[in-house]
């Protein structure tokens, strides 16, 4: 049952900011799991006023492209190379995800960042890439704890975004789709609170326009979507651990 606030209806008929539910699976699922997941996922009716992604593992791709055909629901990967070929051993191109019929990528996921060096310069590159090849970018952006209680998470959030959307026509703004994904709050079952999360989504606004959709990540669930989702600068959520069952998912999808 979806309870709107004013402001939030307002964002979704006048700038046409359709909700966006994504799932991040991350390292989770193989072919196997993923085809249940899928097959009893589909089983359910989708409210039709929304758009529901899944991210999944490189090697889940065809699997997507062969069980979501024809469905309203979109695919995408976790990561891609902003180059178009050659000698970068373990990458992807975004040629290869095409030619797999993914619609979107996640781009400095913190896990990325953290893990695999990604800086807002290489976040910065994948954007124009990704828009190159037609995916809808999900830009990931997001304070530590020590940042947060340092009270430093304005700043943080708008260098990373000054750096990544350098360049970027307004045009371009509408068609990228931000994520504020505080790493405090990524699988540790703390979730900002509403007013937390709002209140960086309005930060996050003035950097972008009135039709980018911004999504809440971090500790997403089916009892806390609906509060989150009420607020005017929340336009969906990047759901990681509780998008791995498909009776969780589809509550989050059907707030
Ligand atoms: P979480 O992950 O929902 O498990 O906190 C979100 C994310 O990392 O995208």
């Amino acid at each position: 049952m979806i309870i709107l606030s004013i402001k939030r209806l307002y964002a979704i008929l006048y700038f046409m900011r359709i909700p966006l539910l994504a799932a991040n699976w991350k390292m989770n699922k193989t072919n196997a799991e993923a085809e249940d997941f899928i097959q009893k996922f589909l089983k359910n009716e989708i409210n039709s006023d929304r758009e529901v992604v899944l991210c999944g593992p490189y090697t889940v791709l065809s699997k997507m492209q062969e069980l979501l055909a024809g469905t309203k629901v979109g695919y995408g990967a976790q990561n891609f190379h902003w180059e178009e070929s050659g000698a970068y051993t373990g990458e992807i191109s975004a040629d290869m995800l095409q030619e797999l019929g993914c619609s979107y990528v996640i781009i400095g996921h913190s896990e990325r960042r953290r893990d695999n060096n990604e800086t807002d310069e290489t976040v910065h590159s994948k954007i124009f890439a990704a828009l190159d090849a037609d995916f809808v970018p999900i830009v990931c952006v997001g304070e530590s704890l020590i940042q947060r209680k340092n009270n430093e998470m304005v700043t943080v959030v708008e260098n990373q975004l000054k750096v990544a959307l350098d360049g970027l026509s307004n045009e371009q703004l509408s068609k990228i789709v931000v994520a504020y994904e505080p790493i405090w709050a990524i699988g540790t079952g703390e979730t900002a609170t509403p007013e937390q999360a709002q209140e960086m989504h309005a930060v996050i606004r003035k950097q972008v326009n009135e039709e980018t959709r911004i999504l809440y990540g971090g500790s997403v669930k089916p009892d806390n979507v609906v509060e989150l989702m009420q607020q005017a600068d929340i336009d969906g959520a990047l759901v990681g651990g509780a998008s791995l069952k498909s009776e969780d998912f589809i509550q989050i999808v059907n707030y």
